[in-house]
This record gives C-alpha cells, sequence and structure tokens, in this order.
C-alpha cells in the first residue's frame, strides 16, 4: 500500500523537483578548452567566475556533473577552486566532424543548492593526419591515351576539422600527369603521352597536406603500367627462317 501511495506521489515530486531546479539554475559559464590536454591542466577559475572565495567552493561540496555521459571529463580541484580537465578529451571521438562540439557539465553546490550550467567548448588541435585509403594506387594506362585524359583518384581524408583538414595535394615532378584538384576531386591529368617503349611503368609521389601547425602530411605512392597499343611492328631478335628451322616439323604442323 505504501508503494502505491508513492507511485501516486511521484509525479508530483518530479513536479516539484522540476519547479525546484528551475529555480536552482544560475547564470551559464563557458570556457573553451582544447582536446588532447594532458589530466589536470587548469579549463578555468572556477571560484573566480562565480565570485565565490575558495573555502566556499570546498565548503559547499562543489562537484560536477555530465549530462548522459558516463565519463567524466573534468573536475573540480577543491583547494584551488579550479576546473581541471580529468581525462584527455579526445574531439574526433567526441563530436566527428561537425564544426563546433561542445560538453555540458553541471556544477553543483550546496548549502544551498545552486547549479550552474557550464559549456565546455573543444577547440580542434592538429592531431590527426591526412590519410589515403591505401599506400599504393595501381593504375593502367593505355599508351593511346590522349593529351588532357583524367584519372580519378580517391581523396584522402584526414579526421580534424577546418584548417586542420586537408587543404592541399603535391604531386611529385614527372614528364607525363599534372595533378588538378577542384572542389576535393583529384585527378591526375596526362600532360605528355605516354610510349610504352620508352617507359614501361612509373611511380608518382602524392602527398596530401594539411592548413594545421605543425602541418601534417599523408602520402600514397601511383603505380602507373603503360599498356601497349601494339603500335610498332614486330621486331624478331633473329631471322623468322631460322626461328621456324629450330621447330620440331611436327609442332610447327599444329600450329599451322
Ligand atoms: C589542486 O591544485 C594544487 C595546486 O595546483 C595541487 O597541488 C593539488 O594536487 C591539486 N589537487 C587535486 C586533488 O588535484
Amino acid at each position: 500500500m505504501g508503494n502505491k501511495g508513492l507511485s501516486a506521489i511521484r509525479p508530483m515530486l518530479g513536479f516539484v523537483f522540476f519547479l525546484v531546479t528551475l529555480h536552482l539554475v544560475y547564470g551559464d559559464l563557458s570556457y573553451s578548452v582544447s582536446e588532447e590536454m594532458k589530466r589536470d591542466a587548469v579549463i578555468g577559475n572556477l571560484a573566480k567566475d562565480l565570485g565565490l572565495d575558495r573555502i566556499s567552493i570546498s565548503s559547499r561540496q562543489a562537484r560536477v556533473d555530465f549530462e548522459d555521459i558516463r565519463k567524466t571529463y573534468c573536475d573540480i580541484n577543491r583547494s584551488t577552486g579550479e576546473l581541471v580537465t580529468s581525462e584527455r578529451i579526445d574531439r574526433e571521438s567526441l563530436c566527428g566532424n561537425k564544426p563546433s562540439c561542445v560538453l555540458k557539465v553541471d556544477l553543483v553546490l550546496e548549502n544551498p543548492l545552486e547549479l550552474h550550467r557550464v559549456s565546455l567548448h573543444i577547440q580542434d588541435v592538429n592531431d590527426n593526419s591526412p590519410q589515403f585509403k591505401d599506400h599504393l594506387i595501381e593504375m593502367e594506362i593505355s599508351e593511346l591515351a590522349e593529351k588532357g585524359s583524367r584519372f580519378p583518384i580517391e581523396e584522402a581524408h584526414d579526421a580534424d576539422i577546418g584548417q586542420n583538414a586537408v587543404q592541399r595535394y603535391i604531386l611529385q615532378k614527372n614528364d607525363h600527369f599534372i595533378l588538378s584538384v577542384d572542389s576535393k576531386k583529384v585527378d591526375l591529368v596526362l600532360e605528355n603521352k605516354l610510349d610504352r617503349e620508352k617507359q614501361k611503368e612509373m611511380n608518382l609521389l602524392l602527398t596530401a597536406l594539411d592548413g594545421g601547425s605543425p602541418q601534417r602530411s599523408g602520402t600514397v605512392v601511383i603505380h602507373v603500367t603503360v599498356l601497349d597499343a601494339n603500335d610498332n611492328a614486330p621486331v624478331f631478335s633473329q631471322p623468322l627462317t631460322r626461328a621456324l628451322h629450330l621447330c620440331p616439323p611436327l609442332k610447327l604442323f599444329s600450329y599451322l
């Protein structure tokens, strides 16, 4: 019976709690934090920003609560009143490639109960390099390919955002190809026709660079095999008649 009574008043209690909480929410605080900072890095001085002294931070049991995140990314150092990181924050795993990454934290003080919303704006640092899907791209191009022919290359990816993402590509200097990059689409463009009789294959190094500081890069080797177009009359290394004489007669017959 006691249980029944409790379940009846539970929604009411919830509503009262909601009203009380509403009352207790004070102004928001907002801090900017770089990802990948080591443990115990200072994010900001809560005591100062809330106009409290360090003793109240400690005596009022200041603590942080993360909304629906099990990890605790930061904590309060009660002896200094500072908000500090309690573990490394990885922006990429938290927010992927979203342009803005904000962690919401509740700061709770007791006696009297007080609740502050703290927003942590996680700043991207250039901790990822551009990467091509493979280390080697195999290409077969006919020596008949015309000047201006385009051969698409899969673009490089960088988990970072903005300037820290891929900004440009550099193709190793070579006699046949130049690079064309148009809104992320990367093409090899044939500048000078290929000739298999002069060069059967070639390796071209392609580098992707981001715009971070320090700058990071990733490379891929493009291996081009030049396909024969059968454009030269066959040249025998020895006279045909002599070659025929070397074959046993029966076998020669079966060829015909
Ligand atoms: C709080 O900060 C002080 C001064 O930086 C430091 O000596 C102390 O170890 C910190 N306390 C905790 C619990 O991190």
